[in-house]
């Protein structure tokens, strides 16, 4: 299987064949994200980060990545100190930093963003995240995290919170179609998934189903993936505090769940999930978050060509 020079810009375009195997090359990389192996598989090989939202996990797991493979990370830093500020477009920064680099990580405010990138570089494109589209990398260490904590085959889970704004959701729901998940949906009625996304998921095999609070799914489910309140996507902020603080899990939520529940999340939280719930067994958002190191390590090492 060859990834050698592909841009990954959205889930829709991958196999259930093309994830197994990332995933299972994911899991080779596993001593080597720990730091227990050394690697100089990417030497002399450079990632260019340029990030026009914020961003913690994602853009460190990939330099994590870079650095624990050998490889090199050259950064646009802040977008207020770079030509973007003097007005230069998208499309001239990516021919210019094409030139700079072996491949580009891309996170940018507008949906599609990505696929314009990609229109203009000869260097695989890795979309961080474009706007409320798309946010592939995550649902790659998504599936690791469920894979490796849960099951994949057969899964039941729940997704809670904002399923309209949320990328990370719907990236994960089209892969979650290529196993037959059965994806139960939990949101505010002004959150509610795509209808677009229920149908296209629906016609790719997945069973989807509606609740109407974590209570009433949390215990027909294997993994409840909980997600944020995209505050920053609202056009009218007097929208996002009506929804603000809706969904919630704390200890109490859990009393009677399960102790094979997984609960994740892409992370930043902001008060969907209590601190108190860190400490059961159910969390593993922590770990999902370092999992996105072993497989941005596995997605570096297919699309710069030093594995297959
Ligand atoms: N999960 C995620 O995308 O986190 P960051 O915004 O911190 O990258």
């Amino acid at each position: 299987m060859r990834f050698k020079g592909s841009h990954i810009i959205s889930m829709t375009s991958f196999s259930r064949d093309m994830i197994d195997h990332i995933l299972e090359t994911a899991e080779k990389m596993e001593p080597i994200a720990l730091g227990k192996q050394r690697s100089d598989l990417l030497s002399g090989k450079i990632l260019a980060v340029l990030f026009f939202e914020p961003s913690t996990r994602t853009r460190m797991s990939f330099e994590t990545a870079m650095y624990r493979l050998g490889g090199n990370v050259l950064s646009l830093g802040s977008v207020d100190a770079s030509s973007i500020a003097k007005g230069e477009t998208l499309a001239d920064t990516i021919r210019v930093v094409d030139s700079y680099a072996d491949a580009i990580v891309l996170r940018h405010p507008r949906e599609g963003a990505a696929h314009l990138a990609s229109e203009f570089s000869t260097i695989p494109i890795l979309n961080a995240g474009d706007g409320a589209g798309h946010h592939p990398t995550q649902t790659l260490l998504d599936l690791y995290t469920i894979r490796r904590e849960s099951h994949l085959e057969g899964l039941k889970i729940a997704l809670a919170g904002d399923l309209k704004y949320g990328r990370t959701v719907h990236s994960l729901c089209y892969a979650l179609s290529l196993y037959g998940a059965h994806i139960t949906m939990i949101s505010p009625k002004e959150l509610r998934m795509p209808g677009e996304i229920i149908n296209d998921l629906e016609k790719r095999g997945a069973k989807v189903t509606e609740a109407d609070s974590i209570e009433e799914a949390i215990n027909e489910v294997d993994v409840l993936y909980m997600t944020r309140i995209q505050k920053e996507r609202f056009p009218d902020p007097a929208e996002y505090q009506k929804v603000a603080n809706r969904l919630k899990i704390t200890n109490d939520v859990l009393k009677n769940v399960r102790p094979e529940l997984r609960i994740m999340h892409p992370l930043p939280r902001v008060n969907e999930i209590h601190p108190e719930v860190d400490e059961t067994v159910h969390a593993r958002y922590f770990k999902q978050a370092f999992y996105g190191v072993p497989v941005r390590m596995a997605l570096m090492a297919l699309v710069l060509g030093a594995m297959e």
